[in-house]
């Protein structure tokens, strides 16, 4: 773990306002900084930045967090890329230690045995006797080009359970390197020997945007199962965050980026001149990957499989692109199964044509309705243009709802101010209906008993508030901190949240000096967010003294006792519940 002075010396650098002022337009609001959300479409501000404790809130969607949260959010990185992006602004250089796991393997250690591995997987496919298999695989039966192999990397791992596994021994890689980085795996008969991951496949390497090789992707050469195994996620290694050669497509990527299911695709686009072609690896496409595609192009055109399973996922895409802020749009394809087997049957020409037709979202949706109602008959074009303004209200910009209205009354053939009424109508209901949402989920989160973050509080809500006081107190201050350590330990803790935070918390101040800054290592942003709030719902507080410390902590010891003795008990959680809200309503 990266030293709390040294985190903390980071922020002192780079302060938020400064930071988030280069991306939101900050304008001053009492105490505050406010701004438009970066992370959800608003029109007022609801983003506020507060500079004395160095976070920032989303009174909209909730969003809150510190300058490395914020980074690893908007530039779409770890924590420890947004750590290196940090000091790379500030002009300083971070200590060597980097993002180590759980069994010790760092992230840097990683890479270099990923590097090493694909070296050998490349060289195995090139030699004349050993990589034969592969080469014909790949060169005759997929009709690459040797450019265009060694242009991707890849390779060929043998048919063998240890020739990876020695060549990189012989490298310096250790054990517990090869399984955490997922190459080797520990033998289920013997404990002690490892054997390789990827055997007899053709192999993919995975690289980032700034060229390490973070996995592995390997395709079997005949039909057998499974027909690609994919690295798991690694320290060096988060799928749901990375695009197969993306690394290449950023730099083709002004117009747009095309976005394929298969590695086999975008090899084969690529070939074909269409360089900004990526594809998700080996699952459905993440927010987090609709995030990074925005940040290299605006519009980005789907691809997938021509298939019943394909044009789901191609929906789906869609409407993570479209909430992602890009403009997305889905390629018609037919007469062929994937863009690979389009272009080697009809040609990059063809394919380029159809570039230029892909459907919008919203012809998408026309074309779903045109399917479902008869237009001819009265009644159903009465339900067809309802189910056209409602999803035209749901469009944030006015702009691009004028121009779907347009489409929709051609399409229905009704006069344009007809829909427009309607679709105006539409949204003060949605308008209504938010708010209406909106006031619920308040209610349900005053009286605790819906908490997406932490599902633990609704079976003791008061546990959980004292939770929240005492971890709110240890974070605002040093001296909390250090008698939560001397009179608390996890086991007082009852839900799993807050005491996952309480050990975190006391390991990093135990092991050298805790700052906030650190639980991005290990906690996702809601989680943050939480642990922002207790902190500064106790900031708000003027009794921050250290007997209503120790009584908070006293108090916490013993509901926590008195519930875990219920629970051995075996009492119904329900009648818990039931019994925890007729304490409340009293
Ligand atoms: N995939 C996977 N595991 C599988 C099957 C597929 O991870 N068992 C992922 C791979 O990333 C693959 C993508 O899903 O590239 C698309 O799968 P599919 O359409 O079956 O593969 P193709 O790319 O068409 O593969 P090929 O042309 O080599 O048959
Ligand atoms: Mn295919």
């Amino acid at each position: 773990m990266i030293p709390a002075s040294v985190i903390e010396d980071l922020k002192f650098r780079n302060r938020i306002e400064d930071v988030v002022g280069s991306y939101v337009t900050l304008k001053r609001s009492g105490r505050n900084l406010l701004g438009l959300c970066p992370f959800h479409s608003e029109k007022t501000p609801s983003f506020s930045v507060n500079e004395t404790n160095q976070f920032y809130h989303c009174f909209g969607c909730g969003e809150g967090g510190d300058v490395i949260t914020f980074v690893m959010k908007t530039e779409n990185l770890d924590y420890r890329g947004a750590l290196e992006f940090l000091a790379k602004r500030a002009g300083i250089t971070l200590p060597d230690d980097d993002n180590i796991s759980q069994r010790g393997v760092g992230r840097q250690r990683v890479l270099e045995m990923n590097k090493c591995a694909a070296r050998f997987f490349r060289d195995m496919l090139f030699d004349p006797e050993i990589g034969r298999e592969g080469r014909e695989y790949l060169m005759e039966k997929r009709g690459l080009s040797s450019a265009i192999v060694k242009r991707f990397g890849l390779g060929y791992a043998p048919n063998s359970f240890n020739m990876l596994r020695d060549h990189l021994q012989r490298n310096g890689f250790t054990r517990e390197e090869m399984v955490e980085g997922y190459l080797c795996q520990v033998s289920k008969k013997n404990e002690k020997s490892i054997y390789d991951c990827f055997r007899n496949r053709v192999m993919f390497p995975i690289i980032d945007v700034t060229g390490n090789i973070i996995a592995f992707g390997g395709r079997v050469l005949d039909d057998s199962k499974p027909k690609y195994l994919n690295s798991a996620d690694t320290p060096a290694f988060r799928k749901s965050k990375n695009l197969f050669a993306l690394n290449y497509a950023r730099n083709f990527s002004e117009d747009n980026l095309i976005l394929c299911e298969g590695y086999m695709d975008v090899i084969a686009l690529h070939a074909a001149g269409f360089q900004n072609a990526v594809a998700t690896l080996g699952t459905a496409i993440t927010p987090d990957q609709a995030r990074l595609m925005k940040r290299y192009s605006d519009k980005v055109i789907i691809s997938y499989d021509s298939d019943d399973a394909g044009r789901k996922a191609a929906s789906r895409a869609l409407g993570l692109l479209s909430e992602a802020g890009v403009d997305a749009t889905v390629l018609k394809m037919s007469e062929a199964k994937d863009p690979d087997e389009f272009i080697s049957k009809f040609g990059a020409d063809k394919y380029r044509t159809l570039l230029s037709e892909g459907r919008s979202e919203f012809d998408f949706k026309i074309d779903g309705v045109r399917e479902k109602y008869d237009f001819a008959v009265p009644e159903q074009k009465i339900k067809a243009a309802a189910a056209l303004t409602r999803e035209i209200a749901g469009y944030y910009s006015s702009v691009v709802r004028e121009i779907y209205m347009a489409k929709a009354a051609k399409a229905l053939e009704l006069p344009l101010e007809s829909i427009r009424n309607d679709v105006n109508r539409a949204m003060s209901k949605k308008r209504y209906e938010e708010k209406q949402k909106r006031r619920t989920d308040l209610v349900r989160d005053i009286s605790g008993l819906s908490n997406k973050t932490n599902p633990d509080k609704a079976k003791n809500p008061k546990c959980t508030n004292l939770e929240e006081i005492v971890l709110g107190m240890m974070l605002s201050r040093e001296e909390f901190l250090k008698r939560g350590c001397e009179r608390l330990s996890s086991e007082d803790f009852y839900t799993s949240l807050n005491k996952r935070l309480f050990e975190f918390i006391t390991a990093a101040y135990k092991e050298g000096g805790f700052d906030i800054g650190q639980l991005a290592s290990e906690f996702g942003s809601d989680e943050i967010s939480a642990a922002i709030k207790y902190k500064a719902d106790r900031e708000r507080m003027s009794v921050n003294t250290d007997s209503a410390f120790d009584e908070s902590a006293d108090n916490l010891k013993r509901e926590c006792a008195m519930q875990k003795k219920k629970d051995e008990g075996g009492s119904d959680p329900l009648d818990t519940i039931l019994r925890r809200r007729k304490e409340m309503k009293k």
